[in-house]
């Protein structure tokens, strides 16, 4: 089983390498998580089969240990977000 953490599975960019994710014929190998911050996102990406986190990018700790345990890691968004809060 890969381990895959993408930083958002909600937006532009995030959602787009979601779905080539979803849609991977080796999809069935992926453990996939992302963080979500809306409650309501996460149950429509947990019905998808996603490992819904809920949380901020600004929780550093969190982001850090979601991809600290992952083999890959896409991140979906500039930490300028961080950098700026
Ligand atoms: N789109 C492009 O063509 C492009 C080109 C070059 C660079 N970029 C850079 O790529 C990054 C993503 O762009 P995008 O077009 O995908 O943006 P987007 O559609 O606005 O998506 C932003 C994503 O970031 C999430 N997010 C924002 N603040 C967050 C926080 N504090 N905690 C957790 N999640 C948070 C949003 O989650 P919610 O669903 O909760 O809002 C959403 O998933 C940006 O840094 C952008 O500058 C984009």
């Amino acid at each position: 089983m890969t381990k895959i953490y993408t930083f958002t599975g909600t937006g532009y960019i995030g959602g787009s390498v979601l779905t080539r994710l979803l849609e991977h014929p080796n999809v069935n190998s992926f453990q996939i998580t992302t963080l979500v911050r809306s409650p309501e996102k996460a149950e429509k990406l947990k019905s998808l089969g996603v490992n819904a986190v809920i949380g901020s990018l600004l929780e550093l700790d969190k982001v850090e240990k979601l991809a600290s345990e992952a083999d890959v890691v896409f991140a979906t968004v500039g930490m300028s977000i961080v950098l700026l809060r």
